[in-house]
């Protein structure tokens, strides 16, 4: 409580209104004080707020609903991001949109938009630190993406390896999508101001696209967007195939030995690691020049946290076959936890999130969208 001590002394023109009962003026000057030192200790909060902003960083990344979630996918992208979220702003999408550029049939999209969302959330990302939202929520993305679209030279676009790969692979369906795929992407990172943009090696090329896209609009209109640039975790940037240790761990691969999905079950855990690729000889060494084993022994050191010299003396003496079998273990037993609770979340629950990650992310883009249409005199 104030005492009257702590009331500052009237002025002489304060004085002129002295007619007012004393109590009244007491109460007044109580009153000032109080809001007066309130409005400080709001006004410090607020700079001390925007001080640590200011040094938090804007993360944005997303995977697409498209096939199954492997361990490439989970230690490439998806473990860092939860690693990211408590010191950034974290931006995670579902980029529905990005994989209509196959074919898809309608029910298993849907199906497959609620089980990333659940793999996100087995995995760590907490929908009360991140906004985990779907794309296609969010029109803004679109909208964006036909205006890059009008400042990206198509040789740009023809020379994307993902481009060329998926052009190769689906040679009956090489759609227009396909090709422009890099400015969605595009309009995905920069729609949010994003600085940091944490991705396997092969999103790199599409990232520094997206900073050249981004570079070409400021040229063109004036400075409008944060030119942003990928982050990755080296070790995990590039898992391989466990049947073609010369090629990246891929969703779209042939044969589903290629992979180990988060959502596989001991047995086919056991199967798979079984049945990867091994090299010449049987010692369980790491060298670039047997790059089945290397591949293996990474995902060893990424499931158990051991260093690959250690990894190196444990399996002294031993072949390919305990390894493999000791490997199939630890990586089952990983992924458990994660399994456990991709099963237990509710479709109720991501409508939720899906519903306030919109919100949150709409808020965002249509700011920004509304800069772009007056930078650009729309
Ligand atoms: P996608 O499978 O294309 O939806 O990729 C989702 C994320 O996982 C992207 O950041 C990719 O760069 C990353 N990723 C995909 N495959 C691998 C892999 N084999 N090794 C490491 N990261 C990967
Ligand atoms: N192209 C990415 C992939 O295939 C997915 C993606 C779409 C993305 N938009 C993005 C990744 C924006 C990072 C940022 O994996």
């Amino acid at each position: 409580m104030y005492n009257i001590y702590i009331i500052p002394k009237l002025t002489k023109n304060q004085h002129s209104i002295a007619f007012y009962p004393k109590f009244a003026i007491i109460t007044l000057y109580k009153f000032s004080y109080r809001l007066y030192r309130f409005l400080i200790i709001q006004s410090v909060l607020l700079v001390l707020i925007r001080i640590s902003a200011s040094f938090m960083s804007i993360i944005y990344s997303a995977a697409q609903p498209t096939g199954n979630i492997h361990l490439g996918n989970y230690f490439g992208a998806i473990y860092n991001w939860a690693k990211l979220q408590d010191d950034n702003e974290c931006i995670f999408g579902i980029v529905d949109l990005h994989s209509l550029t196959v074919k898809n049939n309608p029910t298993e999209l849907r199906k497959r938009i609620y089980d990333l969302a659940r793999i996100y959330i087995a995995s760590g990302i907490d929908p009360k630190k991140s906004i985990i939202y779907r794309q296609s929520d969010v029109s803004e993305h679109a909208e964006l993406a036909w205006i890059l679209n009008c400042v990206t030279p198509i040789a740009e676009l023809e020379r994307m390896t993902q481009y060329k790969d998926k052009s190769a692979q689906h040679k009956q369906n090489i759609n227009a999508g396909l090709l422009t795929y890099p400015c969605l992407m595009a309009a995905d990172i920069i729609l949010y101001n994003t600085k940091f943009v944490p991705v396997g090696e092969d999103q790199v090329q599409h990232v520094e696209l997206a900073r050249t896209i981004a570079k070409k609009f400021n040229n063109q209109y004036g400075d409008t967007f944060i030119l942003p640039k990928s982050k990755l975790n080296k070790i995990s940037a590039r898992i391989m195939g466990l049947d073609d240790p010369t090629k990246k761990m891929s969703k779209s691969a042939t044969s589903e030995y290629n992979y180990i999905a988060l959502t596989d079950s001991p047995e086919t855990i056991t199967k798979k690691i079984k049945k990867a690729v091994t090299d010449n000889g049987s010692e369980i060494h790491y060298t670039l020049d047997k790059p089945a084993i290397a591949n293996l022994m990474t995902i060893y050191h990424l499931i158990t946290g051991l260093e690959l010299k250690e990894i190196q003396s444990r399996f002294k003496g031993k072949g390919y076959r305990d390894f493999k079998t000791d490997l199939a273990d630890r990586i089952i037993d990983f992924l458990k936890p994660i399994q456990e609770k991709f099963n237990a979340i509710e479709d109720n629950e991501l409508d939720l999130i899906f519903k306030s990650g919109a919100k949150q992310a709409k808020d965002i883009a249509s700011k920004k969208l509304k800069q772009i249409h007056q930078t650009i005199g729309l």
